[in-house]
């Protein structure tokens, strides 16, 4: 059967003060469409996995949320992490997790901070890869077209020569670097056999299981020792054992170091909204290339920049060029656009 992760216990800290530590950004309607992220991430996987199948991982402060928001998933599938350990042990946990309940699962992974636009595109794309690792031990990745040397991202180098026997659309991958320095992503992007990591992944249980024993054998120790999964006892070990695993990312704990690993180059209209740039490039912009969000905002000579109000101030900029201004409940954040990974740092959440 297929199965839907979605990975919902980030902070979303370069995304600060509109996302913050106690309403993270995928809770938050960004794009004022009436749907906060996660819940168009959940709309998105509509038509290829059922309600029942879907399983969202986040944080013990956020499960309330969660359940307000996706009244549609059985309450047992929102797992509630003590503490942040990143995406590793989250992903770990959801799949001892699923694997007690259905032994063969095929799933995707998906983040919950992404943008899709061609929604046809991305179920034709996904279907094809959940095909593909039903039978087969690949682990598989969703590659996107490269258009900035950003370095909040993965890169996945592909084998261009080698397409899959089953999917001739899907490759070998020869290479995976999570978040390269700004030198090596310019180098990166100039190949074409780079493609961005979408951060969504494919793979079945037993794939993902294995992979773990092999390059994590730390986290699969904890979550192979826990035998009540799915019982009223399973939180309080979660609770007891979750916090001991590394603090780590999938795509240093596995990604970096697995073999059998496949891209599925694909073009759905993906934007990660992980920054304040990713926003400003989505948005309607004025004449000299400002984005607006929110009201109450009086601009002039300035270019190039995004202003997001909460609209209880009336917020007035003169010459600046390049830059976020933000306000979040009691905060405001003045930023040069070009230092917006160090967010986190300046606003120390
Ligand atoms: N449950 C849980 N627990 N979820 C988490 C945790 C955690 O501790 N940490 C992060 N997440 C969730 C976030 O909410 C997000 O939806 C997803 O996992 C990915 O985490 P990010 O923190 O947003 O990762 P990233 O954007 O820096 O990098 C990843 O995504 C990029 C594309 O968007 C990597 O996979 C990159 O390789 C990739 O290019
Ligand atoms: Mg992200």
């Amino acid at each position: 059967n297929n199965h839907l992760v979605i990975m919902a216990g980030g902070v979303g800290s370069r995304f600060w003060p509109m996302s913050t530590k106690e309403c993270p950004k995928q809770f938050i309607d960004v794009l004022g469409v009436g749907r906060s992220l996660l819940q168009l991430t959940f709309d998105r996987f509509k038509e290829i996995c059922s309600p029942a199948n879907v399983w969202v991982v986040t944080n013990k402060s956020y499960v309330d949320i969660v359940k307000q928001q996706l009244p549609e998933i059985p309450e047992g599938n929102i797992l509630c992490e003590p503490c942040r350990r990143n995406t590793a042990p989250c992903i770990a946990y959801v799949s001892w997790r699923i694997k007690s309940v259905d032994p063969c699962a095929n799933i995707v992974v998906s983040p919950s901070d992404h943008i899709v636009t061609n929604v046809k595109e991305f179920e034709r794309v996904i279907k094809g890869s959940l095909d593909f690792t039903a039978n087969s031990d690949a682990i598989l990745t969703l590659g996107m077209k490269p258009t900035r040397p950003e370095t909040g991202y993965g890169y996945i180098q592909a084998d261009m020569s080698l397409p899959s026997s089953a999917n001739n659309e899907i490759l070998r991958v020869n290479s995976f670097r999570e978040k390269p320095c700004l030198q090596i992503a310019r180098e990166y992007i100039k190949d074409s056999s780079f493609h961005w990591n979408a951060g969504i992944f494919v793979w079945n249980v037993n794939t993902i299981v294995k992979a773990f024993r092999e390059f994590c054998p730390s986290i699969s120790d904890i979550f192979e020792s826990i035998d009540v999964y799915g019982t009223d006892k399973e939180q309080d070990e979660i609770d007891r054992k979750f916090p001991m695993c590394d603090n780590i990312s999938v795509d240093y704990a596995i990604m970096e170091k697995a073999k059998d690993i496949f891209v599925y180059p694909a073009d759905f209209g993906w934007s990660d909204l992980g920054t304040w740039g990713s926003l400003l490039q989505l948005s309607p912009k004025d004449a000299d290339g400002n984005s607006i969000i929110g009201s109450d905002v009086s601009l002039f000579d300035t270019h190039n920049c995004i202003v997001h109000t909460l609209g209880d101030n009336k917020i007035v900029v003169q010459g600046l060029d390049g830059y976020i201004v933000a306000e979040g409940k009691g905060k405001i954040l003045i930023c040069k656009l070009s230092e917006e990974q160090r967010i986190k740092e300046f606003s120390g959440e």
